[in-house]
């Protein structure tokens, strides 16, 4: 889903968009909900599922967005596996902050699909604000959508979903590396990385699985004033080891994983997918 040109993706700093060929036969039929899937990696997650044979329910503040990728992802060709199935995405409006919206999620994918087996808590926001000037109202806000939603969204597919059923929750690289001026956001997201562990604890008690993805600079809407300021893009860079972004097509592949049956005995971990940045 990357808009870059192929000469674009050349350049150092930029991202590479080769297609993820990985392919898992028991995934094809089975249902997913995805949160903040109307554009960036959410929107990734949900073409690359469909062209895998999974349904989606995906799920947007922005409706008129999530209508629109939909459509694009239901007229689209791209199937990778050899049996040429593909998924349907059904759009709903959600504000990952209300319980009941997400419950809406849970009952489209029922009645949709009939069934639930992945829900994957991706929508979050990346707010400004210096660690002496955050505000009440900051904090607030970025708690509810980025732990809140995601609390929401396990709880209410742990009351729908069957053992075997796996929830992924998005971390981040800044759960345990300091980004000057998003003190907010990485205390959210260091809450995400310590609930995926609780959730993990007690939702194996019922046979699932629970666990993040712990992404650093990847290509999206959220970190383009990083590829538009020159110098904010050399300055990320110096903390990548890989020397470039990474690509939302490149954050699936660890979904795919973390979803699979290859991953049946993977629960409470915080997968990285950040070129190295967490390192440095
Ligand atoms: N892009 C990165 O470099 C990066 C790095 C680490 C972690 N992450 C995390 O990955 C996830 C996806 O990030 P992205 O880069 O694709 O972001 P993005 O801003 O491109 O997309 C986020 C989507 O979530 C939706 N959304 C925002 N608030 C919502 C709410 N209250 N309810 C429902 N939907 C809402 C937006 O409308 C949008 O469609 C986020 O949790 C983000 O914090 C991103």
């Amino acid at each position: 889903m990357s808009t870059l040109s192929n000469d674009e993706q050349q350049g150092p700093g930029r991202v590479i968009d080769r297609a993820i060929a990985a392919y898992y036969p028991e995934l094809p039929g089975k249902a997913a909900v995805i949160t903040g899937a109307a554009r960036g990696m959410g929107a990734a997650y949900t073409e690359g599922l469909v062209a895998r044979g999974v349904d989606v329910v995906g799920g947007d503040l922005d409706l008129d967005a999530m209508k629109a990728t939909a459509d694009a992802v239901n007229a689209g060709t791209r199937t990778v596996p050899a049996d040429g199935v593909r998924g349907r995405v059904h759009p709903v409006a959600l504000d990952v902050g209300d319980a009941d919206g997400h419950e809406e999620l849970a009952q489209a994918a029922l009645a949709e699909f009939g069934r639930l087996d992945f829900w994957v808590n991706n929508a979050g926001v990346f707010p400004y604000g210096l660690a002496e000037e955050i505000t009440p109202e900051q904090i607030d806000s970025t708690l509810r959508v980025n732990v809140q939603g995601v609390l929401h969204g396990a709880q209410t597919a742990a009351r729908h979903m069957e053992p075997g059923g796996a929830i992924v929750n998005m971390s981040s690289v800044s759960a345990v590396r300091v980004r000057r001026g998003r003190g907010a956001y990485c205390a959210s997201k260091a809450a995400v990385a310590h609930l995926t562990e609780s959730l993990a604890v007690e939702l194996g008690d019922k046979g699932l699985r629970v666990n993040a993805i712990a992404p650093g600079y990847i290509d999206t809407e959220m970190t383009r004033w990083v590829r538009e300021d020159p110098a904010a893009l050399e300055h990320a860079l110096d903390s990548v080891p890989l020397h470039r972004l990474g690509a939302p097509e490149e954050v699936f592949g660890a979904l795919l994983f973390l979803l699979s049956d290859s991953a049946r005995y993977v629960t409470g971990h915080s997968l990285a997918v950040d070129g190295g940045s967490r390192h440095v």
